[in-house]
C-alpha cells in the first residue's frame, strides 16, 4: 500500500483536474466483489472513479473465463478502446481478473492488443498503484504473466455503490475440479479468511446501515477446511447471525456434495438468513455427473433438498445447469428436464457446455451438434419459464417485506429475501435503502407488482 501514496504524487503532478477511473465488470459477482476493491484501491490513490469510459484516463476492464462467449465480448469491449486511446494515449488501458490467468490470453493480449498497457492477474489486485506508478514512471507496458498467488490480503479499501446491499468474500479460489469448470485453474486453491477478519468486516457493514449481505464463496459449504481454527460454515452462519441489526444474509455458492444438514439447520434457526439457497446440479444424470467430477448423484442432491423442505417449508431452490456436455445422450438431457420439473426451482441459470482449454473435460469426444444443444438449452428455459410464472403467481394476495433497491420516476424496485424483483408506486420519499412491506397485487413479465402497505422507518 506504500505506492498509494507515490501513485497520488505521480498523478498529482500529471495531471491539473482530478484523473477519472472507469472499472468495468464481466461475469460474476465474485468478479463484482473484486472491481468493488480495485475503485476502492482507485479511490485512494487519487482517482475519482467514473461510470463513463470515454472520459475516463485509466479504464479496467475485470475479465470473465467461464465460457467462450465471456472471452469474446470481453475482447469486442477491448477492441473499442483502440480508437479511444489512439486519440488520448495518455489513457491507461488495463485488463485483470480471470480471463488473463490464461498463459494463451495473455499470449494473444501482448501480440494482437498493443494498445493494452497494463495486465494484472486476479490475486494482485492490491499491487495496483505500484503497477499504475510503474507504468507512469518506465513508460513502458507493465503485462504480468499469470500466477495463482494464494496468501490472503485484509484491509483493502472498499468502494461501494450500494448503500444497502453488499457482498463479503469469505474464501477464495476452488479445489473441485469439476472437469468443465476453469475456475480452479485461473483462481487457485481454495483458502478461507480467518473468522474474524470475516466478523469484522461484517460488523462495520450492519453499523454503516447495510442490510442485505451475500456472503460469497466458489463452494461456502467447505469454508473454514484450511485454517488453524475449526469452524465451519454453519459455525460461520451463526456466529454471524448474532450480530443484532435489521438484515438478511444470503450465500453463494452452495455444493450439493458438501451442503449438509447442519447448514440447513442453521438456516432454520436463524431467520436472519434468506429462505433461497442456490444449489448448482448442473445435470439431472448420474453418468453425466460422474463425468462431470461433482461427487454427488441425483438422489443425493433430491435428499438433501427434501430434508430442507422438510425443515424449511417456506426454502427455494435456484440452480446452475449445463446441457451438452461431452458425450450427454438425449436420454440423459431428458433426466435433467425430468429433475428440473420435479424439483421447482425458483430460478434457473442454463449454459451450453463450453469448452475451457486446459480442463479434463476439453479432451473428451463431444459430437452433439450446436443446434441440438441450443433446442435442448431452450426447451430447458420454456420448462423454467413456465415454472416461474406459476411461482410467481403463488405469491399474489400475500404481504411480503422486500428492501427498496431504486426509483423510475414514481415506481420504486424493491427485492424480497429470496430475491424476487417487487415494482410498486409511492410519492415517499424516504423509503430508499429501506425495508418495506408491500402486498402483492400480480406481475407484470418477470417482476410482482404491489401496493405499499406500511412505511417501516
Ligand atoms: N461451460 C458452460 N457452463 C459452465 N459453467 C462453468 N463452466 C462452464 C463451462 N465450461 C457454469 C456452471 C457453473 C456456472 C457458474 O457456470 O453451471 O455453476
Ligand atoms: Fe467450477 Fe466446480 Fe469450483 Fe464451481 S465448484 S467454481 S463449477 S470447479
Amino acid at each position: 500500500m506504500k505506492y498509494t501514496e507515490q501513485l497520488k504524487q505521480v498523478l498529482n503532478s500529471k495531471f491539473e483536474y482530478t484523473p477519472k477511473a472507469n472499472v468495468q465488470t464481466f461475469g460474476c459477482v465474485q468478479n463484482e466483489n473484486d472491481s468493488e476493491k480495485i475503485r476502492g484501491i482507485l479511490a485512494q490513490s487519487g482517482y475519482d472513479i467514473s461510470e463513463n469510459y470515454e472520459v475516463s484516463d485509466i479504464v479496467i476492464f475485470n475479465t470473465c473465463a467461464i465460457r467462450e462467449n465471456a472471452e469474446l465480448k470481453i475482447f469486442g469491449n477491448i477492441g473499442k478502446l483502440k480508437a479511444l486511446k489512439a486519440e488520448n494515449p495518455n489513457m491507461i488501458v488495463a485488463v485483470c481478473g480471470c480471463m488473463v490467468m490464461q498463459a494463451h490470453i495473455v499470449d494473444k493480449i501482448k501480440k494482437s492488443y498493443p494498445f493494452v498497457d497494463i495486465v494484472f492477474g486476479v490475486n494482485s489486485i492490491e499491487e495496483l498503484p505500484h503497477i499504475v506508478y510503474n507504468w507512469y514512471v518506465d513508460n513502458k507496458r507493465q503485462i504480468s504473466s499469470p500466477e495463482t498467488k494464494t496468501e490472503i490480503v485484509e484491509d483493502i479499501p472498499v468502494y461501494r455503490e450500494s448503500k444497502s446491499k453488499a457482498t463479503i468474500s469469505i474464501m477464495y479460489g476452488c479445489d473441485n475440479f469439476c472437469s468443465y469448470c476453469i475456475v480452479p485453474y485461473v483462481r487457485g486453491r481454495e483458502r478461507s479468511r480467518k473468522p474474524e477478519d470475516i466478523l469484522s468486516e461484517f460488523k462495520q457493514l450492519i453499523k454503516e446501515g447495510y442490510k442485505d449481505i451475500t456472503l460469497l464463496g466458489q463452494n461456502v459449504d467447505s469454508y473454514g477446511k484450511n485454517l488453524d481454527v475449526k469452524i465451519d460454515f454453519a459455525d460461520l452462519l451463526t456466529m454471524l447471525c448474532k450480530v443484532d441489526g435489521d438484515y438478511v444474509l444470503h450465500f453463494m455458492s452452495s455444493h450439493p456434495k458438501d451442503i449438509n444438514k447442519k447448514v440447513i439447520d442453521t438456516i432454520r434457526d436463524n431467520p436472519k438468513i434468506s429462505r433461497q439457497i442456490h444449489l448448482p446440479v448442473q445435470s439431472g444424470n448420474d453418468r453425466i455427473l460422474g463425468l462431470m467430477n461433482r461427487k454427488y448423484t441425483v438422489q443425493q442432491y433430491k435428499d438433501i433438498i427434501n430434508y430442507a423442505k422438510e425443515q424449511i417449508p417456506d426454502i427455494g431452490f435456484s440452480s446452475d445447469i449445463i446441457v451438452g456436455f461431452p458425450g450427454e445422450t438425449y436420454e440423459e438431457y431428458l433426466d435433467t428436464e425430468k429433475l428440473v420439473k420435479e424439483i421447482n426451482f425458483t430460478q434457473l441459470f442454463t449454459f451450453i457446455y463450453s469448452k475451457r482449454t486446459g480442463t479434463k473435460a476439453a479432451i473428451m469426444e463431444d459430437l452433439t451438434s450446436h443446434k441440438e444443444k441450443s433446442e435442448r438449452l431452450n426447451r430447458l428455459v420454456k420448462i423454467q419459464q413456465d415454472i416461474f410464472f406459476k411461482y410467481l403467481d403463488s405469491f399474489k394476495g400475500q404481504t411480503v417485506r422486500a428492501l427498496v433497491e431504486e426509483k423510475k420516476g414514481d415506481t420504486y424496485s424493491a427485492r424480497m429475501a429470496n430475491t424476487l424483483v417487487v415494482h410498486f408506486e409511492s410519492e415517499d420519499n424516504e423509503i430508499m435503502d429501506q425495508f418495506v412491506n408491500l402486498k402483492i397485487t400480480g406481475k407484470k413479465g418477470t417482476v410482482l407488482k404491489a401496493d405499499l402497505i406500511i412505511n417501516q422507518k
